[in-house]
């Protein structure tokens, strides 16, 4: 298996390697501080060895679940926010088609997996319904904590469809559920009704938990090998277990985001070539956002797919405020062919590339772009991914979790907690009437009619 590379020699202009060697007392120090969980936040620490330190009994009920979804539904409602779903979502926009979700069940036998719970939009909820229509569903709730609103709300809703279409007992074999093994609303409901549940360990957080069952079950629903996901991530874990700047990438890219951090550069850029990457930059927006975003501090982590937004936001990066760095995913092999065919008339003056593929194209058009922007003042590094499989996935996965949890130590923050997150939702509940908050709803109003 090729390596994924992480070059940050097109940022040599920023920084150099003697600026990375001043990082390596530190870094010996934090790698120390993570693996012998000394640091904020150790008791979240379980997703360090989750690779090979997972439930093997678990792991093998994903896969008999899995079977039995695949043959009675053709649909699979994963029900979830945050951590709760990104992860899932990456890997089966990464991994499958990039147009499945039109892709009727005829010509793809796969179980389509669909998403709800992450928002609150009634029309999103209603296009739902509409979609799922009279086809065969079940459902995978997963929250960490049991008590989120947005999954609650989805849950409560498809769970009502589901008994109705189903009957109660029928409709609970149909209902799996991904939560904390022993408290929590959906642990409670669970116990009630015997649905079929799998653990979140208290040791993992949710934007840390996509190679648990969080992330496991819909993927492996969706007809992707979890084993070589995990071996990805397993392969990672074992090369990022080093303290050695100039060997452990994970760790260079933590030390290069601190120094353009410092430089003041303070928002990132996820940026790719291929859409299936798409939802994997979400995820990694997540993973860094709620890690490092406290305290006043933290890189503002943003996402692009080139070239659609070469033509709406390429301007600010070329030549707008010099805020930002980007991390550029590089697929090396796509594994796919498609030549440009020749044109007797040129009309459109395209027969120099004649016999190229587009996709010799698309490699220049981003080799062209780093330079620009580099040139720019906006320095790239980036993420030089072999070909795009579950092995990749996985090894990403480990390779940004690693990073970033470096990184917020490196910033000085807990980058395992997410404290702010809890602000909007107090004031939602005040606002909606959830007993227990009478005397913010008050304060809240004010402030929203300008009383
Ligand atoms: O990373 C996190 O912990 C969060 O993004 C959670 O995953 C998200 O808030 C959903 O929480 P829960 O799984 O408790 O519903």
């Amino acid at each position: 298996m090729k390596n994924i590379k992480f070059d940050y020699k097109n940022s040599f202009d920023f920084l150099n390697e003697d600026d990375l060697k001043k990082y390596d007392e530190k870094i010996k120090e934090v790698h120390n501080m993570l693996h012998n969980k000394t640091g904020k936040g150790k008791e979240f620490l379980g997703w360090l060895n989750l690779p090979s330190n997972f439930d093997k009994d678990e792991f093998d009920r994903i896969k008999i679940c899995s079977e039995k979804i695949k043959s009675d539904s053709e649909i699979l409602l994963v029900i979830g926010v945050g951590g709760s779903y990104l992860g899932a979502r990456a890997a089966i926009n990464m991994l499958g088609s990039t147009f499945q979700e039109c892709i009727d069940n005829k010509s793809n036998k796969n179980t389509k997996i669909y998403f709800a719970g992450n928002n609150l939009s009634t029309n999103y909820i209603c296009d739902l319904i509409e979609l799922i229509g009279e086809r065969d569903f079940s459902i995978n709730v997963i929250s960490k904590s049991g008590t989120t609103t947005e999954p609650a709300i989805a849950f409560r809703i498809f769970r009502e469809i589901l008994e109705k279409k189903y009957g109660k007992e029928n409709a609970s074999k149909r209902i799996y559920v991904t939560t904390d093994k022993e408290k929590g609303a959906l642990k409670n409901m669970s116990d009630k009704e015997g649905y079929e549940t799998f653990v979140i360990p208290d040791d993992v957080g949710g934007r840390y938990s996509v190679l648990t069952a969080v992330g496991l079950l819909p993927i492996c629903v969706a007809g992707y090998n979890i084993d070589d996901i995990m071996n990805g991530a397993n392969d990672a874990m074992l090369r990022l277990n080093n303290d050695d700047i100039f060997e452990n990438e994970s760790y260079q890219y933590a030390i290069c985001r601190n120094i353009f951090y410092k430089l003041g550069k303070s928002v990132e850029l996820f940026a790719t070539y291929e859409p299936k990457l798409n939802f994997f930059c979400e995820w990694c927006k997540q993973l860094f956002g709620e890690s490092e975003g406290k305290e006043g501090k933290g890189i503002f982590p943003a996402a692009a797919t080139y070239s659609t937004e070469l033509h709406s936001i390429g301007q600010y990066i070329q030549e707008g405020k010099r805020i930002m760095f980007e991390t550029v995913f590089e697929i090396e092999d796509i594994c796919k062919k498609l030549v440009i065919p020749y044109d007797e008339d040129n009309l459109d003056g395209l027969n120099y590339l004649d016999g190229k593929d587009v996709e010799f194209v698309n490699k220049k058009s981003l080799q062209g772009t780093v330079v620009a922007h580099t040139d720019g003042g906006v320095p790239n590094l980036i993420i030089k991914i072999p070909e795009i499989n579950e092995y990749y996935f996985g090894y990403l996965v480990y390779f940004f979790e690693k990073a970033c949890a470096m990184s917020g130590y490196l910033l000085g923050v807990n980058p395992f907690d997410q404290p702010g997150v809890e602000e909007y939702k107090k004031n939602m509940f005040a606002l909606s009437n959830k007993p227990g908050y009478e005397d913010r709803k008050e304060e809240i109003e004010k402030k929203i009619y300008r009383k």
